[in-house]
């Protein structure tokens, strides 16, 4: 056996044999989403809220992990936090093995444009683009080309096939809701985080996108987080995580229903 044999045999075994990173792998699943010391405090001296408070905690891959709390005790700060949008007083988020905010503005950029789907609270559709820009934005704004099927396959599960010409003042609230949604399922994203997404909705309505991002999350392995104040939609969830004056106040697990 030659010289650069040997090597190469040596750099294969050691791949092959690489337990090392085979349990690093493990860890990151484990600990897919993972918060340290979370703070965020919004202005200062007197006026200073207080909107998240030593929030720690770990989600792993493909949880399906419901949020509640009382309004104002920082369950939309937190998801905005956890979405690379909302830059943390101090403390860290580890999404997938990287720091989120260690990353520059750029690399943030695009982290959110590929691993994240947000839904606001209250939705942020681009008034000057129409239904089906709005949902292909991700895509647009990375230059990418679009995948036509896909977003036809949205298109069609959110009922706005006959809309997709439509610009967001012409929708009503719900339809401007699966719009956003829509634009958080384009990517098929690592991590779903919706706000109160049913908010605006019947609850046939709501019933239908939760099961569209349920139906999503088990396709895709998709980490799932929901914000909800609707109780039926927090006994779907795998996990319940409650918020109160910022911090994580309790965290229950529970059996899932089918
Ligand atoms: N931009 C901001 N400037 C100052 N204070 C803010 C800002 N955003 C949120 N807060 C404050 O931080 C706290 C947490 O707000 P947050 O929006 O996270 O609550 P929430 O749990 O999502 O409430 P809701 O259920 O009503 O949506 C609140 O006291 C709020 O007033
Ligand atoms: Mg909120």
């Amino acid at each position: 056996m030659t010289e650069r044999s040997r090597k190469s045999h040596a750099a294969v075994r050691e791949k092959r044999y690489d337990w090392g990173s085979l349990e690093r792998k493990g860890a990151q699943e484990m600990e897919f989403l993972k918060i340290v010391h979370l703070c965020k405090y919004y202005g200062k001296g007197e006026i200073q809220t207080t909107a998240l408070e030593d929030v720690n905690l770990t989600v792993e891959k493909g949880e399906f992990v419901a949020i509640v709390g009382a309004s104002g005790s920082g369950k939309s700060t937190l998801l905005h936090a956890i979405a690379g949008v909302d830059v943390p007083t101090s403390g860290k988020v580890f999404l997938s093995g990287q720091d989120v905010y260690a990353q520059n503005n750029e690399q943030l950029a695009i982290f959110r444009r590929r691993q994240v789907g947000l839904i606001y609270q209250f939705h942020n559709l681009i008034p000057t683009l129409n239904v089906e820009e709005n949902i292909a934005l991700p895509v647009l704004m990375d230059k990418r080309s679009v995948n036509e099927e896909r977003l036809n396959g949205l298109l069609d599960l959110l009922g706005l096939q006959e809309r997709r010409k439509h610009l967001p003042n012409q929708l009503s609230g719900g339809q401007q809701q699966r719009v956003a949604i829509g634009r958080a399922l384009m990517n098929a994203p690592a991590v779903m985080l919706a706000d109160e997404p049913t908010g605006s909705l019947d609850s046939r309505n709501g019933q239908e996108i939760i099961r569209l991002l349920e139906e999503s999350h088990k396709k895709y392995r998709q980490t799932l987080l929901i914000v909800t104040h609707d109780e039926k939609i927090a006994l779907r969830a795998e996990r319940v995580i409650t918020i109160a004056d910022g911090r994580v106040a309790g965290d229950e697990r529970q059996a899932v229903r089918a």
